[in-house]
């Protein structure tokens, strides 16, 4: 079974966004489609970056353990409120912070608002930013708009039906690209390595 980690990246009080990663981790182990953890940046508390993580001298155990999470990850879905058109400063935070652990690393993004939009201009700039660090950002996106119309504060969905079809082609075809991807990788490393 491939092993999904989801950041929550916002680390707001009061956060909205939070909700689709619980919704988001409920739906993967109700239907047993991966083993899934939520990795919430707002428990991490990580200083503003300083120096990339494999260039710093003293990493705390926190800074190595999330770096290890990340690697260990078949696939990842991020989820991200938008601010002021972009992504949080915790979500960048964490981006520019790793560097080999984003290489070829399967990533689905969820992007979620309380307006109209579900965060489309945070889409685009999270995919640069990805595409930048060599990760594999999956096609299919799931933007959430008016998100406290669409669940309640434990991530359960008013629309329960409506929502499980759009996660489960969200959900599947970050799935696919993990069995892709790993497909693809192994028999490279092997021969190469
Ligand atoms: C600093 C800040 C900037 C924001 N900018 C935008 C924005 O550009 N577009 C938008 O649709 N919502 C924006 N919002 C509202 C978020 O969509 C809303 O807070 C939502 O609940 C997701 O963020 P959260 O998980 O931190 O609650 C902004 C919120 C904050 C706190």
């Amino acid at each position: 079974m491939a092993n999904i980690s989801i950041i929550s990246s916002s680390v707001r009080d009061g956060r909205n966004s939070h909700r689709m990663a619980l919704f988001l981790q409920n739906y993967i182990t109700i239907n047993k489609l991966a083993e899934s953890e939520i990795i919430d940046l707002k428990d991490y508390q990580f200083p503003i970056f300083n120096e990339r993580l494999r260039l710093l001298k003293n990493p705390t155990e926190q800074m190595t353990q999330f770096a290890e999470k990340i690697k260990l990850s078949d696939g990842i879905i991020i989820v991200t409120p938008e601010y002021n058109g972009s992504i949080p400063a915790s979500l960048k935070n964490v981006v520019d912070f790793l560097y080999d652990e984003w290489h070829h690393k399967p990533v689905a993004i969820s992007t979620v608002s309380t307006g109209a939009f579900g965060g489309s201009q945070a889409l685009i700039t999270l995919q640069f930013v990805l595409w930048k660090m060599h990760a594999w950002t999956v096609p299919a996106t799931l933007p959430i708009a008016n998100v406290r119309e669409v669940f309640d504060e434990e991530g359960k969905a008013f629309k329960q039906e409506i929502m499980n079809t759009l996660t489960h082609v969200f959900v599947n075809e970050l799935l696919w690209c993990v069995q892709a991807n790993k497909r693809m990788i192994e028999p490279f490393e092997l021969a190469i390595f």
